[in-house]
């Protein structure tokens, strides 16, 4: 009976013919570095799983979605667990793609005939990051809030293209409820059904070409050799990829798995702080590891630059990576003859550990605690006006807008705002905000604002 049910599924449904041969095509013996790619495929499959639970409690509007985060990870069974296990998963994701690109690189993988496979793959990497850049904010808490804020105003900073890109990126001029609903659609909807779709071609690809051979120093690609050499070599010490190598690929997941799971368990998901104000400037707009090093390489840069550099580096970054397995499809994929190779990820790897170090000590954003306005300001005010002046440091506004040489430079100078607008336009301002800038309609009393547009006023020139 029992045969007889097996047999059927497998006739209706053709493990046996289908599916067996492909978990058993012949690979070349491979070492533990051949087990990146499949465990950050497990990193994902976790990824969806944990985000899949999340998105059964989370709220992703700018009322709830920082309160049902709250209740995840302080009330709901095991939401702790699942929170922390999305969020060191999604440092394992990244890492462990990047690991994997890095690998592929050293041993020439993307070479000849595989270079779709290396295209697919760079596509992949892109929207990792897309994953973890939409996924920050979601937690809706001041320091991710501010973090995309930042990001909007460098994405806006862009030339030719600044506006398009914020006004795609955020629903409009800030960042509020309408972002949070693209972001969450973005990162739930869209970006895993282009993963899915990508994963698929890249796993076709690895069984059409198969599993790129080990190099061996001296041996080199060549278009009218390389397939038929692949074939023979197959032949000759091939092995069942299920299980002579597929179980090095099972133990690095499980490694990888308990790393996370003991991380998620032992320390947590990322502490969710306090709940996004566009009015209050308390927070560290530091986005997670993997973009910090990116923000740090901004901060470092020539100002002068700073513009073209925000769209022109990941310009160069992409074009780089399309046109490798063009520029470089044959030749000796061994690492031991290509120096440079390893050059490139030696100091890549290290760089960007210096810059996510240098990111998470500098500010690049100026620091509440030390803007003061200098005293040649504050000297001679009257009450109110000091009052305002004090306004202008507690509510961030310095963080934005210069004066007299103090402050941020998000926000336009502010040190003749008095010449160049009236106490009605001010105040209007400051009520209604503008591109980049919050609203402080309902954070702000009557007697403070009118504070805030006296001290203003005394500005001029
Ligand atoms: C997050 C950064 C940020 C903060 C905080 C901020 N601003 Fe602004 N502010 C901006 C930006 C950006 C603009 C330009 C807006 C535009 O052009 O639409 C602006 C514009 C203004 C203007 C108009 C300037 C002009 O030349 O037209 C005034 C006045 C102003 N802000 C005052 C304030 C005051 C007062 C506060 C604090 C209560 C404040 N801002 C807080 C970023 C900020």
């Amino acid at each position: 009976m029992m045969k007889a049910i097996v047999y059927w599924l497998d006739d209706r449904i053709g493990f046996s013919t289908t599916f067996k041969p492909l978990i058993e095509h012949p690979v070349p013996p491979t070492g533990w570095d051949y087990t990146l790619g499949s465990a950050a495929l497990i990193a994902f499959t976790v990824q969806v799983v944990t985000g899949v639970a999340l998105a059964f409690s989370y709220v992703p509007t700018p009322d709830h979605a920082y309160e049902s985060l709250d209740f995840i990870t302080h009330d709901a069974i095991l939401g702790n667990i699942v929170r922390g296990v999305h969020f060191w998963g999604a440092s394992a994701m990244v890492l462990l793609v990047c690991a994997h690109a890095a690998q592929v690189f050293l041993i020439g993988a993307f070479k000849f005939p595989r270079e779709v496979n290396w295209l697919s793959g760079t596509l992949l990497l892109v929207f990792t990051f897309g994953m973890a850049f939409t996924g920050q904010l979601l937690r809706w808490n001041q320091d991710a809030y501010w973090a995309v804020v930042v990001g909007a105003s460098q994405a806006a900073r862009a030339p030719l293209i600044g506006d398009f890109l914020t006004g795609i990126l955020f629903a409009g001029n800030q960042v509020g409820g309408a972002t949070l609903t693209r972001f969450y659609a973005t990162h739930v909807f869209m970006i895993p059904a282009i993963i899915f779709g990508l994963l698929g071609l890249h796993l076709y690809l690895v069984i059409r070409h198969g599993v790129s051979e080990p190099p061996v120093p001296g041996v080199r690609v060549d278009r009218l050799t390389y397939r038929q050499r692949y074939e023979e070599l197959i032949h000759k010490i091939g092995v069942p990829f299920w299980p002579d190598a597929g179980w090095k690929d099972v133990v690095f997941a499980l490694a990888v798995g308990s790393i996370v799971l003991i991380l998620a368990a032992v320390l947590g998901p990322r502490d969710l702080g306090n709940k996004a104000d566009p009015t209050v400037i308390q927070a560290y707009p530091r986005p997670d590891w993997y973009f910090l090093w990116y923000f740090a390489l901004l901060a470092l840069i020539p100002a002068g630059i700073e513009d073209w550099f925000i769209i022109g580096f990941p310009l160069v970054l992409g074009v780089l990576f399309v046109i490798l397995p063009f520029i470089a499809p044959f030749g000796e994929r061994s690492p031991r003859r290509r120096p440079w190779a390893v050059g490139v990820v030696l100091v890549t790897a290290f760089s960007i550990g210096a810059l996510v170090e240098y990111g998470s000590n500098a500010p690049w954003s100026p620091d509440l605690s030390t803007l003061t306005l200098p005293p040649s300001v504050t000297q001679g005010l009257t009450a109110s006006q000091l009052q305002g002046a004090q306004s202008f440091q507690q509510r961030g506004c310095i963080n934005c807008h210069t004066i007299a040489g103090v402050g941020g430079q998000r926000g336009p100078e502010l040190t003749h705002i008095g010449t160049s607008l009236s106490s009605n336009e001010l105040t209007w301002r400051i009520l209604n905000g503008g591109r980049n800038m919050p609203a402080y309609g309902t954070t702000l009393s009557p007697q403070e604002l009118a504070n805030l547009v006296d001290f203003l006023g005394t500005r001029t020139r």
